[in-house]
């Protein structure tokens, strides 16, 4: 995996708003895999910003989201789908019909959804970059501790740990949904690059299972480790745990001089 830990969560979006660019100056019909939460929040900034100052366009591009909750509609200020309307979308000139969340629509059959979700995501032609959070839990997507590591799509349990974590997004007499649909480890890892974005103390943990911890379901974070193409940003207290954190820093200086003389490379 390719560990880079910055000074501050601001430089944790840059560097991702950089990468996010770069993939589509290269590929502007690029399938993005996208996800929601705080840590994303900045990252979204960087990249609307980038779309209004310099015309960083997502013209072409499509959009999976990881997770969306069970038993929200989509026009509820709390789904996923809002989110990322009001935090993205809205913003930048993708065309909304091919942005795709797994959302489950009233009295529809959920199970369904799943299959559906993944098909679409063949169709499209897999996804060129998942771009995704870390759960303090060591969750990615809502793949709580124990999920199978060769699970697709499919309806999940929030953990107690997770429902608290999120409870402060909603009032106390607001209902907070604790099923979710969400992308199965298996699909995640079947992206072609991996970027994983986690800032704070609060994620210091789970980086550490993650990057040095066995891989386990425990830990779903941790299969990462057999993925080709891992680039993890982390600010330094999401870093503090971490044992071999000066190797990493080495690995990120030697990295930047071979992009400067050969114009690569990744280090995973
Ligand atoms: C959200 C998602 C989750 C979050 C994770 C971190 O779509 O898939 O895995 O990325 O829970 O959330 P924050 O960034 O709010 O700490």
């Amino acid at each position: 995996m390719e560990i880079i830990i910055l000074k501050n969560a601001e430089s944790v979006a840059a560097t991702g708003g950089e990468l996010v660019a770069e993939l589509l100056r290269v590929r502007p019909d690029a399938v993005l895999g996208l996800a929601t939460g705080s840590t994303q929040l900045s990252l979204y900034r960087r990249l609307v910003k980038q779309h209004l100052e310099s015309g960083l366009s997502f013209k072409h591009a499509t959009s999976f989201n990881l997770d969306e909750y069970l038993g929200v509609a989509a026009d509820n200020p709390q789904s996923y789908r809002s989110y990322m309307n009001r935090e993205f979308f809205d913003h930048i000139d993708i065309n909304k019909n091919n942005t795709f969340l797994p959302a489950c629509e009233d009295g529809k059959n959920p199970i369904l959804v799943g299959p559906r979700y993944e098909q679409a995501i063949l169709d499209a032609g897999g996804i060129d970059l998942q771009i995704m959070g870390l759960g303090a839990n060591g969750h990615i997507g809502f793949n709580e501790p124990s999920s199978s590591l060769s699970s697709r799509t499919r309806v999940k349990t929030l953990t107690k740990q997770t429902l608290k974590d999120n409870s402060r997004l909603f009032s106390e007499d607001e209902f907070q949904p604790t099923l979710a649909i969400t992308m199965g480890i298996a699909t995640i890892m079947d992206a072609g690059r991996i970027l994983l974005l986690a800032t704070g103390e609060n994620k210091a943990a789970a980086v550490s299972k993650m990057v040095e911890g066995p891989l386990s379901a425990m830990c779903p974070a941790s299969i990462l480790q057999l993925h080709e193409r891992v680039t993890v940003l982390l600010d330094e207290p999401a870093a503090a745990g971490l044992r071999n954190k000066d190797y990493y820093n080495w690995t990120y200086l030697q990295n930047e001089s071979l992009k400067d003389r050969f114009g690569i490379i990744h280090d995973g």
